[in-house]
């Protein structure tokens, strides 16, 4: 049984390193990257208040392929350059979204969400993969969650 669970009322910097060493444990020694990425989304999930979908997406040939995620059934590909994921994948750069309906191309693959943060899993300076997380309050993500997925996002780099 994994047991790890955020400190109540921790700061954003304090509770994304939290989260960063708990998907750093959850990943060791484990090669699969199914698995690997199934637990971190697990992991963000129970960490990060105030989300409704969290997850993977990755870089299959020239595209975006769903990975494992937590929230309602989303759409599967997604080419770069469309939408909040496709532009991080052919950026190589996070995007903090604060209202999706005022993106360009965003995809709505969940009518709760509001707003969204995308971070690139960097391996060797190319994107392998980005992990989206949405919410449905408006506003919802800052720098601070930014910084703090791109930690989660150096563990996923070497565990997918
Ligand atoms: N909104 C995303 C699509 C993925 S879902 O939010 C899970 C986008 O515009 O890329």
């Amino acid at each position: 049984m994994y047991d790890f669970a955020p400190a109540a009322n921790a700061a954003k910097p304090e509770l994304y390193s939290s989260l960063a060493r708990a998907a750093d444990a959850l990943v060791q020694g484990e090669p699969d990257a199914v698995a690997n990425m199934a637990n971190m989304a697990a992991a963000i999930w129970q960490f990060v208040p105030d989300l409704n979908w969290a997850g993977f997406y990755r870089v299959v040939a020239d595209e975006l392929v769903l990975g494992p995620f937590i929230g309602k059934p989303a759409c599967i590909r997604i080419p770069f350059g469309t939408g909040v994921c496709g532009t991080v994948a052919a950026l190589g750069t996070t995007q903090v979204v604060p209202d999706v309906h005022a993106f360009p191309g965003h995809i709505a693959c969940d009518a709760d969400s509001r707003s969204e943060l995308v971070v690139p899993v960097l391996r060797d300076g190319k994107v392998i993969a980005v992990i989206d997380l949405d919410s449905p309050t408006p506003g919802r993500f800052d720098d601070e969650d930014a910084a703090g997925m791109q930690l989660l996002a150096q563990v996923a780099a070497l565990a997918i």
